[in-house]
């Protein structure tokens, strides 16, 4: 990732409120990197690929007790996992001029399968939602074990 004029990773519990602490940080630190107009696809794919990456980690996306604060939706309380239990996911941003990498780890070796929605289905439109905002998108197996999940954006 050195190529890469800024970088981050943020480690998430894998619960329900990863989603949110993951556009909270986007919006904190994008616009330092001049990256501003990038927040809101960048949420958006960040919010699909963290979701999966809690779901297949054994995480649970149970919606914790939110209150209006602000104009935003805020977690009540955070439903943090016992010490020495729960996983883990990460979220790295890497951003140069003009193009922003999102990657998402989870320890689950499974690896993504994209659908194609249908009209009847709850589920399966979220790698849809992030194939049409993203340039390109994939997955690779990660060296210490799970996966990583990865979209670039323009
Ligand atoms: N991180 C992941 N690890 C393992 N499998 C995954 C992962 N992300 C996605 N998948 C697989 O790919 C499928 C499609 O993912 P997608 O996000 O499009 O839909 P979904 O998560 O099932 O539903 P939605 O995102 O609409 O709530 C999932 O049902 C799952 O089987
Ligand atoms: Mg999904």
């Amino acid at each position: 990732m050195s190529d890469w004029t800024y970088h981050s990773n943020l480690p998430l519990a894998a619960i329900a409120d990863a989603p949110y602490w993951a556009r909270r940080h986007i919006e904190d630190i994008f616009p330092k990197w001049g990256a501003a107009s990038l927040v809101m696809n960048a949420q958006l794919v960040a919010t699909e690929l963290v979701t999966n990456g809690v779901r297949h980690s054994g995480g649970s996306m149970e919606l914790p007790e939110v209150a209006i604060t602000g104009g935003r939706a805020m977690p009540t309380k955070s439903v943090l996992p016992k010490k020495g239990e729960g996983a883990i996911i990460r979220l790295s941003l890497s951003y140069e001029e003009g193009r922003l990498l999102i990657e998402v780890w989870d320890k689950s070796d499974t690896p993504p399968a994209a659908q194609l929605p249908d009209f009847v289905s709850e589920r399966g439109r979220g790698l849809f939602v992030v194939s049409a905002f993203c340039e390109k998108w994939g997955w690779h197996p990660s060296q210490g074990g799970g996966k990583v999940v990865w979209a670039e954006l323009h």
